[in-house]
């Protein structure tokens, strides 16, 4: 097959490749050949051409972290993050014990993840090992790329929500067995501790083992809200910080994805850094439950790998576009908020300059760049299939990479139904203005997931 289409990618954090009237081969899943439409026609005189003008190829989007079964909560307002699991998320992962309402969940999730151009999910379950299969056994069908993993608490739960913490890594290693590499690696399994209160330090060790045994995914959830932080010193006050309380049960490494990572102290950096751990950005989340604003061009500088997640529930939208601009807007919103305390900082009379310097150190005061929505794009493509150890196949329009890939009609981000020239500003808008019906067609390893009708 040779698409005839502009192609829009970001290779690169401060990179955009765009090609107006651009070529893409696909053949057994993989792009083959792109660029110019010209050139790569040429080489492939016997090929029928797809025509796809005016529409653009862009990369599939990876959503790092998302729970499936809190599709039915989303925007459950008004609480923080640990009464808000109580009251609101807790009640809607009980009902996964019924298997149906589980199946049927999935199948709306998955489909409407790739209406919105999500073409790998890396998704929480439930403790439910029946429910997680089910899930699995649809992302199996409808073609998505997916890393799922059943949820693992043995503590600091509902009644409902507990498991035994031999019965949690038995079953987590039966699912693992099934399903981690299933269709040619589509199908991937991360063990899941939900965080480190939920968790005894047994359990969290068996799915370190575990995951490094099989070579599977950890996901888990780290430094996301302050009181979460102070439980989490006082459940476990041998650790030295909270990344400390992961790193004792051998839960990081280069295959380790932590959700927020809103409030991490120096030596926690460093430590992810050394242990090529990534973080999750979640920035819809953590503005829903007032958890923070990450620092997140800091994070960037400071060489930590980060991609970006929906975290639904807490985030109220299955949309990687929206969460690209919210991305850009919390980055925006953290300078601003800088820029202002540094002012007032500066006004505040009877302390000495370098005591104001002190202050502005410990509130982190240095302004940091924003992201824009070019940066913001590259987490959501390449950054994200980086994180997932994937960035030399994923998550770029380039011949060798896999075929996962997005139709998208940017006339319908623009005021006037046009399509701009210029394709920085277009990509702004599909981030700024992203609209629900954007996407027309999604592939995934070169096989069409979704169509618009
Ligand atoms: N921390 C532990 N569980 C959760 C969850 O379900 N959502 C979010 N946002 N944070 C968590
Ligand atoms: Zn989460």
């Amino acid at each position: 097959m040779l698409i005839r289409a502009s192609l829009l990618s970001a290779p690169a954090l401060q990179e955009l490749h765009f090609e107006a009237d651009g070529g893409l081969v696909v053949e057994g899943g993989f792009i083959s050949d792109a660029g110019a439409f010209g050139a790569v026609a040429s080489r492939h005189p016997g090929l029928a051409v797809e025509d796809l003008r005016p529409f653009w190829i862009l990369p599939g989007l990876v959503d790092l972290h998302a729970h499936l079964p809190q599709y039915e909560a989303v925007a459950a307002d008004g609480l923080e993050l640990l009464p808000w699991l109580e009251r609101h998320i807790f009640p809607a992962e009980a009902r996964f014990a019924d298997l149906a309402h589980a199946s049927a969940t999935a199948r709306s999730y998955l489909q409407d993840a790739l209406s919105l151009g999500t073409t790998t999910a890396v998704l929480y379950t439930t403790i439910h090992a029946d429910a997680t299969d089910a899930i699995f056994r649809e992302a199996e069908a409808c073609g998505i790329r997916a890393v799922i993993g059943k949820t693992m608490m043995d503590r600091n739960a509902p009644e409902a929500l507990l498991e035994d913490t031999a019965t949690s890594l038995r079953t987590s290693e039966e699912l693992c067995r099934t399903w981690h590499g299933r269709d040619g690696g589509r199908l991937q399994y991360a063990f899941t501790p939900r965080f480190a209160p939920s968790c005894s330090r047994e359990l969290m060790t068996g799915a370190g083992r575990l995951a490094r045994d099989y070579g599977a995914f950890i996901q888990t959830h780290l430094a996301e809200n302050l009181q979460e932080l102070a439980w989490v010193h006082r459940l476990f006050p041998e650790a030295d910080h909270y990344a400390d309380v992961y790193r004792r049960a051998d839960l990081l490494g280069a295959r380790t994805l932590l959700g927020h990572g809103i409030h991490l102290l120096p030596p926690e950096r460093t430590l992810l850094r050394e242990l090529g751990c990534s973080l999750v950005h979640c920035p819809s989340s953590n503005a829903f439950l007032q958890s923070g604003t990450m620092p997140l061009s800091a994070w960037l500088e400071e060489g930590l790998s980060v991609g970006l997640g929906t975290d639904v529930g807490a985030g109220p939208s299955l949309s990687m576009f929206r969460e690209m601009g919210e991305a850009c807007t919390a980055s925006k919103l953290r300078r601003a908020s800088q820029q202002v305390q540094t002012a007032r900082l500066g006004r505040v009379a009877g302390i000495t300059d370098e005591q104001k310097h002190q202050i502005a150190e410990a509130l982190d005061l240095e302004p940091q760049p924003t992201l824009d929505a070019a940066g913001a794009f590259y987490l959501a493509t390449r950054g994200g299939a980086r994180a997932l150890g994937l960035g030399d196949r994923l998550g770029a329009l380039e011949a060798g990479f896999e075929a996962d890939f997005l139709v998208v009609d940017v006339r319908l981000s623009d005021p006037f139904g046009r399509i701009s020239p210029n394709p920085a500003q277009a990509l702004s808008r599909l981030v700024y203005r992203s609209d629900p019906r954007l996407v027309q067609q999604a592939y995934v390893r070169g096989r069409r997931c979704f169509h618009r009708d």
